[in-house]
């Protein structure tokens, strides 16, 4: 499977990363980073460092869109910390990032490679790829389909009470993606609020000897907090990787197909994605919205890839 992950790192953003990593089903074609949990810069150089903490200098890493198509900026340090990728130690990438820009990567990769060959797994604010779609619109008939963690609806919102924090960033790309035609797996907080952090589970994969499963214990232990509070959970939601566990193992989770729209106007609920889960429209069908998950065979799946990423010191 080639994949294109754009995304805003995070330290839910580097389990998604290290799980394609240590799966050799997946050939990451290239990282898109995005403004999102941390602004541009920040996303950019975690996108690197998690890579190289895998082992994974080789990996290409694009810079893309530094804030939303139409709306100022909205971070989330107050979760990810200050860096974004709080927890471990953390230094200077030995790697530069690629010169082009991520909106060009993608819809040169897309334009190039085989049609309905490459998927996108957007786990931030989707405004690179709604950029791509608005600079080059062919790109929506040749996308294989984009799997993205995004919305909520039993769930509603994280970060207002409608609204989850990708969508929320920038409803306008969202709408945009949403509407394109490609075909859509939509990872929302029904989900992702499924697969929690718990104590045994980040205990397996402190007993991984490799450097990337000990920052990614060091990241979880920092990431949870704010959401154990916050519910009162052993354990926070381990949002991103469910979008490439999805890619490896679909028959973990299940779903239906429905019609999905975004919320761009209302204050009070901007970014809310509306799912129409009953049937009660005649909207079409655009996304296979996902609802249940087998969370331990989650975790396992993690777990397990995690010590394929070779034996750093
Ligand atoms: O709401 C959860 C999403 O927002 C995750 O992708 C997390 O990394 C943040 O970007
Ligand atoms: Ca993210």
């Amino acid at each position: 499977m080639k994949i294109i992950i754009d995304t805003d790192p995070g330290q839910d953003d580097a389990a998604a990363i290290m799980l394609a990593l240590g799966s050799p089903e997946i050939e990451l074609l290239g990282i898109t980073a995005v403004a999102g949990n941390v602004p541009l810069e920040l996303t950019a150089r975690n996108a690197r460092i998690i890579c190289e903490m895998s082992g994974r200098t080789d990996i290409k890493v694009y810079a893309g869109a530094d804030r939303p198509l139409g709306r100022p900026l909205v971070t989330a340090e107050h979760v990810h910390g200050k860096t974004g990728l709080d927890g471990p130690e953390l230094f200077e990438p030995s790697f530069a990032l690629q010169d082009k820009h991520a909106v060009d990567f993608i819809v040169d990769t897309l334009m190039s490679e085989p049609a309905g060959t490459v998927t996108l797994c957007p786990i931030g604010p989707l405004t690179n790829i709604a950029l791509a779609l608005q600079r080059e619109p062919a790109i929506a008939g040749r996308i294989q389909q984009i799997v993205l963690m995004g919305g909520g609806y039993f769930e509603q919102g994280n970060v207002t009470p409608s609204a989850e924090f990708n969508i929320y960033v920038d409803p306008e790309a969202a709408a945009l993606v949403f509407a394109c035609g490609a075909p859509i797996v939509m990872m929302p907080l029904d989900v992702t609020h499924k697969v929690l952090t718990t104590k045994s589970r980040i205990d397996r994969i402190r007993q991984i000897d490799n450097r990337a499963a000990r920052a990614m214990t060091e990241m979880l232990l920092f990431f949870e907090r704010f959401d154990e509070e916050k519910y009162g959970t052993d354990g926070g939601p381990l949002h991103d990787p469910t979008t490439i566990a999805w890619l490896l193992k679909p028959e973990l989770f299940s779903g239906r197909e429905c019609n999905v729209e975004i919320e761009t106007t209302s204050d009070l609920t901007r970014g809310a994605t509306v799912v129409d889960w009953w049937g009660v429209t005649d909207r079409a069908k655009n996304a296979l919205v996902l609802r249940d998950v087998d969370a331990d065979g989650f975790f396992e799946l993690l777990t397990n890839r995690l010590q394929n990423l070779g034996a750093q010191t």
